[in-house]
């Protein structure tokens, strides 16, 4: 886990984090600990009026970007944030980038970043990102003229999925690709995630994929990125993206507070009423894993939610105790997610 968790691997963001914004507003949460990535977690909850925003993370990279991401929210108009964040032009974003005043390090990591990717938008600048891209590249050979003019262009995406899709090359690409050695080598350099899912990997990602052309496809900012290699319309970009979350997070008095480290070793008494950890447990072993939940439990609140994201590995030998599982009260919600590659359970304190 550590060899991957140390760069720039995340700048869009690998769920649909609506999931969590949702579920935080029907609870009316207050106080929310949240795992950063890329900030498409953890920000749109500055949307809700909220005590506190606690974003933790383990790369240093990560919360830079999230940091920076704030400030383009905070100091840009929604056009030009949108533009930053999509334009692959370096001089343009240095046009607009002229109307913020960053703090230092805020500036020489987007200059870093930007020098080290000179054709790209920052949207994809994460290593997660750019391995997509690639399997866009892959998509696309395998069924030309097929997706924008056909999968995004028409009123029945699943039916055209079913059609011109799904088949022969649709389960190659999903052998090929989907399976350990091949995000191995791609991404996690020997950090993939140990599977426990009994799905074998190509059930897995064909099933996952199943549901999500079943779904808004215009909306999903992930499925775009697998066949086309970006996000084709401003309605599927993250939800911090969206007017009215862009324009309540700009408002928010809130300064979220960050910490780099492991969100399992922080040491304080805040009581939260959700705390939002990705897929960050499908990463644990031994006593970690097993302990994990009861590590955060003296901070969490009664009633309060814990949200976890599945990768395919569901934690082993978790300790529950004083946890209620209350997923399925929340089935809707997760069944609407559009990136579908995630088992979501929702624990509350008891
Ligand atoms: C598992 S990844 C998923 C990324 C997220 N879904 C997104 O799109 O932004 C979540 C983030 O967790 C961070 N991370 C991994 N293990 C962590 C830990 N133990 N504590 C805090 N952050 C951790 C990684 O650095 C990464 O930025």
């Amino acid at each position: 886990m550590q060899t991957y968790f140390q760069s720039l691997n995340y700048t869009m963001a690998n769920e649909d984090t609506t999931l969590e914004y949702k579920l935080a507003a029907t609870l009316g949460a207050k106080n929310i600990l949240t795992v950063g990535g890329s900030g498409s977690r953890a920000l749109p909850f500055l949307a809700l009026p909220l005590n506190q925003l606690r974003i933790v993370d383990i790369s240093a990279d990560q919360i830079l970007l999230i940091k920076f991401k704030l400030e383009t929210i905070r100091q840009l108009s929604h056009a030009d944030t949108l533009t930053f964040w999509t334009s692959s032009e370096a001089p343009q974003r240095a046009m607009i980038l002229k109307k913020m005043n960053l703090e230092d390090n805020l500036k020489a990591f987007y200059q870093y970043h930007s020098r080290n990717n000179p054709q790209s938008a920052p949207l994809y600048w994460g290593k997660w990102e750019k391995t997509f891209q690639t399997f866009s590249k892959i998509t696309q050979f395998l069924f030309p003229n097929k997706i924008r003019e056909g999968l995004f262009s028409t009123s029945n995406p699943y039916g055209y999925y079913e059609k011109h899709i799904k088949g022969f090359r649709w389960n190659l690409l999903l052998k090929i690709v989907g399976n350990k050695a091949m995000f191995n080598s791609l991404l996690y350099k020997g950090s993939f995630i140990i599977k426990n899912s009994p799905l074998s990997y190509f059930d897995f990602y064909s099933q996952a994929f199943d549901r999500l052309f079943r779904l808004d496809i215009q909306r999903s900012h992930f499925l775009q990125l697998c066949f086309c290699g970006k996000v084709l319309q401003n309605e599927a970009l993250p939800i911090e993206f969206h007017p009215d979350i862009f324009e309540k997070i700009k408002a928010s008095k809130v300064n979220p507070i960050y910490q780099q480290g492991s969100i399992f070793e922080r040491v304080e008494d805040t009581q939260y009423d959700l705390i939002s950890l990705s897929d960050v447990p499908s990463y644990l072993s031994g006593s970690l894993e097993q302990n994990y939940i009861q590590i955060l439990a003296k901070n969490v609140a009664l009633s309060g939610i814990v949200v976890n994201r599945f990768y395919l590995r569901s934690s082993e030998n978790t300790n529950l105790s004083g946890f209620q599982e209350i997923t399925n009260d929340h089935k809707l919600i997760i069944e609407e997610e559009l990136v579908q590659m995630y088992d979501v359970q929702l624990l509350k304190k008891v």
